[in-house]
C-alpha cells in the first residue's frame, strides 16, 4: 500500500489572498446596481474559499451551500456525481455564484450546473479557486478562475485527501510514495 506525504507549498497563503481579492473585484464588477448576489458554496471543499471571498465583496450578498459526492477516499474521480444536501433557498429569478474549489475533469461542475440552470436564476455564474485544464473530460464555463494548476493532487485551504489537510493555510501537492 502507499503512503501520502504533502510534498509542498504551491500556492502561498499571501498568493490565495491577494488573487481572491482580485476575483472578488471582478465579480463586483460584473454585478453593478446593487442587487443581491446569492453565492452558493460547494461543500465540503469550497467553504474557505467561500468564506474569504464574502469578505472582499462588498455588495449585498447572501450564501446558501450545496453538497455533491466527489473523490470519496482516492485521488481519482469516479465519474459519478450524486447530491448529498440541495440549496435551503429558492434560486428563480436570482443572480446566483456558484463557488467550487477546484474544476478537474469538470463533471461535478457541469452537473451543478445544469441542475440549477433548470431552477431558472436571473444569472448564473462560476467561481473556482483553482482549475487542472489538462485533466478537463467536459467543456465547462467557469467565469472566475483563481488558479491554473497542473495536473497534481492537492490539498489544503479547504481541499483534502481523504478528510484531511483541509486546515491548511496554503495549497500544497500530495505527494505518494
Ligand atoms: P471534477 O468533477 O473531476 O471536476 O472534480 C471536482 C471535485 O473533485 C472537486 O470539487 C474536489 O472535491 C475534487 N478534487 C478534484 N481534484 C482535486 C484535488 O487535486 N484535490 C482535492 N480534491 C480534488
Amino acid at each position: 500500500m502507499s503512503s501520502h506525504f504533502v510534498a509542498g507549498t504551491l500556492i502561498t497563503r499571501d498568493q490565495i489572498n491577494t488573487r481572491i481579492a482580485e476575483l472578488a473585484e471582478e465579480i463586483e464588477r460584473d454585478h453593478p446596481g446593487g442587487g443581491q448576489i446569492l453565492l452558493v458554496g460547494v461543500l465540503k471543499g469550497g467553504f474557505m474559499f467561500m468564506a474569504d471571498l464574502i469578505r472582499f465583496m462588498t455588495n449585498r450578498v447572501a450564501v446558501d451551500f450545496i453538497a455533491v459526492s466527489s473523490y470519496g477516499k482516492g485521488t481519482k474521480s469516479s465519474g459519478e456525481v450524486r447530491m448529498l444536501k440541495d440549496l435551503d433557498t429558492s434560486i428563480e429569478g436570482r443572480d446566483v455564484i456558484i463557488v467550487e474549489d477546484i474544476v478537474d475533469t469538470g463533471l461535478t461542475l457541469t452537473y451543478l450546473q445544469e441542475i440549477l440552470k433548470a431552477r431558472n436564476p436571473r444569472r448564473i455564474t462560476t467561481a473556482c479557486l483553482l482549475s487542472k485544464p489538462s485533466r478537463r473530460q467536459v467543456d465547462v464555463k467557469v467565469d472566475y478562475v483563481g488558479f491554473e494548476i497542473d495536473d497534481h493532487f492537492v490539498v489544503g485551504y479547504g481541499l483534502d485527501f481523504d478528510e484531511r489537510y483541509r486546515n491548511l493555510p496554503h495549497i500544497a501537492v500530495l505527494g505518494q510514495g
